[in-house]
């Protein structure tokens, strides 16, 4: 990769994990796209972010339009001549119990975590190919590797962004591209302080390390796989669960 600036291009940008992502990869001197179905909500973050406007672009897409996914890749190349980082991020959970999920919940859920990943992971992956380098991060999750009565169509879409992961690693590493995901465990987000503290505190009574993780601690991960550092790993999943899942 030459001197000029990196971009990135960051899925799911409006709040929680991947909000904490592009923020630290704008602190780091990346120009961040920040691509959300959230307009309102994406704009307020990027403007956050940067005030100047000048290295965090909010981006509307719905991940769940093929057309609109191959828009913001060929959009971004156009605009900003490259793509070095892809962070697939944005996803729904849903924590319907197996006996529940209707056929729409179970396609709208794989259509966002799961189709959204390997379409936007073969468009930009074909640009990095040709650039000769590139990083990808997949976001997936605990749910991915443990079995939980419910959310069966978010651990299968989850379990999928591994599989991707791979696949991916595999054919894009004679290019100089790594592709790598992250499984967090629970994290700190709007969600979890909806929960009740006598839930909170069962949960943490699980976690070895004593508490719940931030969307913070995800991105410094994130931060690291992108980096010239992170020369020799690809294919890999890392786990970021507060030790729940050992292996
Ligand atoms: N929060 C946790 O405890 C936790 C745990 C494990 C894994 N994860 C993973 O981390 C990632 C981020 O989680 P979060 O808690 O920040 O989620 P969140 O719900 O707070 O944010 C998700 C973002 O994705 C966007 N999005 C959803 N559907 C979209 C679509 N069709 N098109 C475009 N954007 C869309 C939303 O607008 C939102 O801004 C997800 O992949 C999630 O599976 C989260």
């Amino acid at each position: 990769m030459n001197d000029a600036v990196k971009v990135a291009l960051v899925t799911g940008s409006a709040q929680g994990v991947g909000e904490a992502i592009a923020r630290r990869l704008h602190a780091e001197g990346l120009h961040v796209v920040m691509a959300d179905a959230a307009d309102e909500r994406n704009r307020s973050t990027a403007a956050d972010i940067d005030p100047s406007g000048s290295r965090a672009d909010p981006v509307v897409v719905d991940l769940r339009d093929e057309h609109a996914v191959a828009r913001v890749v060929e959009q971004t190349i156009d605009r900003l001549g490259r793509i070095d980082v892809l962070v697939n991020n944005a996803a729904v959970a849903n924590g319907t119990s197996l006996w529940d999920v209707t056929v729409d919940e179970w396609e709208n859920v794989l259509a966002t975590n799961l189709r959204a990943t390997f379409l936007l992971s073969r468009a930009v992956g074909e640009h990095m190919r040709e650039q000769g380098g590139g990083r990808i991060v997949n976001i997936s999750s605990l749910a991915a590797q443990a079995a939980r009565p419910s959310g069966v169509h978010y651990a299968a879409s989850k379990a999928g962004i591994l599989a991707l992961t791979r696949i991916f690693a595999t054919e894009l590493a004679p290019h100089g591209v790594t592709v790598n995901a992250v499984a967090p465990g629970t994290l700190e987000t709007p969600m979890m302080q909806a929960v009740s503290a006598e839930v909170r505190d069962r949960l943490i009574a699980s976690i070895p390390l004593g508490r719940i993780g931030s969307p913070e601690e995800v991105a410094a991960l994130v931060v690291f796989l992108i980096s010239e550092e992170a020369s020799f790993t690809t294919g890999a999943t890392y786990d970021i669960n507060g030790g729940v899942l050992m292996r």
